[in-house]
């Protein structure tokens, strides 16, 4: 696959801006500050969600000001390519002992609620002083189960959606807004 520039990208591939890189960087430094108030004080460990969460992590952590320490744990869910199944399997656990201490979960989107409902279990079950999540984008209507979030970015419709660290079949990451993809994206590597 010929790597194309944003320029190109955005002409060729993204239907519609729906968050652009200024409301974007706004929403991430209020979250930043929130979330600094709570932790004043506590022992916070981020565990950022691989692959996607890792552009939100590197932003909303310079948006704080006190302290915290990064980990990362990365997994895949079995099934296909645009939807999650539930089974998750741990390709890269945490390098850090989480017990006693104060985690939030950093993740880019919270879809169908499966994957974080999965690690949610997984990591009380480490015994950690508290347990929550922080998710950048929420899919409108899409959770098939009830999941708590603490901090939460944005809505967005349930569109298939790209950018800041949201991919298509890997590419679109790098993209400093948030789109919806053209139905041609897609539909041409189905055929
Ligand atoms: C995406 C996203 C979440 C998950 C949410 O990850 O980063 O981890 O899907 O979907 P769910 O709520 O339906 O479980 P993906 O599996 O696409 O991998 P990626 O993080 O490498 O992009």
């Amino acid at each position: 696959m010929k790597a194309k520039t944003l320029e190109q990208a955005l002409a060729d591939d993204i239907e519609e801006v729906l968050l652009n890189s200024e409301d974007i960087k706004c929403r991430v430094a209020e979250l930043g500050r929130q979330i600094s108030e709570d932790y004043k004080g506590k022992d916070l460990v981020l565990v950022g969600i691989l692959r996607g969460a890792f552009v939100f992590l590197a932003d909303l952590i310079r948006e704080m000001s006190i302290s915290a320490e990064t980990d990362f744990i990365a997994i895949s869910s079995y099934g296909s390519s645009s939807t999650t199944s539930g089974v998750v399997r741990i390709l890269k656990d945490l390098d850090e002992d989480i017990e006693g201490r104060h985690v939030l979960i950093i993740e880019d989107i919270l879809d169908t609620g499966l994957t974080l409902n999965y690690l949610l279990k997984n990591l009380s079950s480490r015994r950690p002083e508290s347990l929550e999540i922080c998710s950048f984008i929420v899919k409108e209507g899409k959770q098939s189960v009830k999941i708590n979030l603490k901090y939460l970015g944005y809505t967005v419709p349930n569109r298939f959606v790209v950018g800041y660290g949201l991919d298509y079949a890997q590419r679109y990451r790098n993209l400093p807004f948030i789109g919806t993809l053209k139905p041609h994206v897609y539909e041409e590597d189905e055929t």
